[in-house]
């Protein structure tokens, strides 16, 4: 579902990725750990073809994004589901707004949109929170927003930028829990994070990325 292969990306004169090559396969819940400045939000920006890289090769789907053309970035999108640390979710419109503005845009009729977000909002446990605006929900309740938006086309495949970074560990469990039924219902999951505990306790493929090179650590043994 994602490859990466032989893959280099520099910032002006700060390399990232040097020969980096891992494979998420259908089906697999992977983490992606690495310390703060490592690259893991550089990876996803590719996986989300916002960059390229400067060699080597970046298939995400049915997408090599290399010879994307510009008119299927918007395709390649819809089929990844992104999560990222700090919620993103508009201010000026209420939780049913934010969720049916994704939806609006696919020209889906009305009674669909609103069938979608219940059974979305039903996934997280947060159907009583339709007509909250964000200010008044808790970091774990946005984030719960945040993966409804994400899953609510229905993306064959979810990257989470460290989507834990900012709550309380009985909160980051409850987000970890939630990806992990999305992912048992057959959604690839790419989950980023420098928690090092929560990779321990969790299965799943683990890939480091350090010192510009990615390894997949043996999960016997994790660490
Ligand atoms: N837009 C940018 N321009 C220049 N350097 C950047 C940019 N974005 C990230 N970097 C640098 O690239 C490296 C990797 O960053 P990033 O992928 O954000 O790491 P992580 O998500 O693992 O914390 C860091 O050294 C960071 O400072
Ligand atoms: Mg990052």
């Amino acid at each position: 579902m994602i490859e990466f292969n032989n893959v280099y990306f520099s910032y002006k004169n700060q390399p990232v990725l040097n020969d980096a090559t891992f494979k998420v396969e259908k089906g697999d819940f992977s983490f992606l750990i690495g310390r703060s400045g490592a690259g893991k939000s550089t990876i996803f920006q590719m996986i989300y073809a916002n960059i390229f890289p400067s060699e080597g090769t970046v298939n995400v789907g049915d997408y090599i994004t290399k010879n994307i053309k510009e008119k299927d970035i918007p395709n390649l999108r819809r089929q990844v589901g992104i999560i990222f640390q700090d919620f993103r979710i508009l201010s000026d419109r209420n939780i049913y707004d934010n969720l049916a503005f994704i939806l609006q845009v696919t020209n889906a009729k009305k009674k669909v949109i609103k069938k979608r977000v219940f059974n979305v909002l039903s996934d997280v446990g947060l159907v009583h929170r339709q007509k909250s605006f964000a200010s008044e929900l808790s970091g774990g309740e946005k984030q719960r927003i945040a993966i409804a938006r994400a899953i609510i086309n229905d993306p064959p495949i979810i990257i989470a930028d460290e989507p834990t970074g900012n709550l309380d560990p009985e909160t980051t469990q409850e987000i970890l829990d939630i990806l992990i039924k999305i992912n048992k219902r057959g959604t690839t999951v790419l989950f980023a994070t420098h928690n090092y505990d929560l990779v321990e306790r969790t299965d799943g493929k683990v890939f480091r990325i350090k010192d510009s090179k990615i390894t997949e650590l043996n999960t016997q043994s994790k660490f």
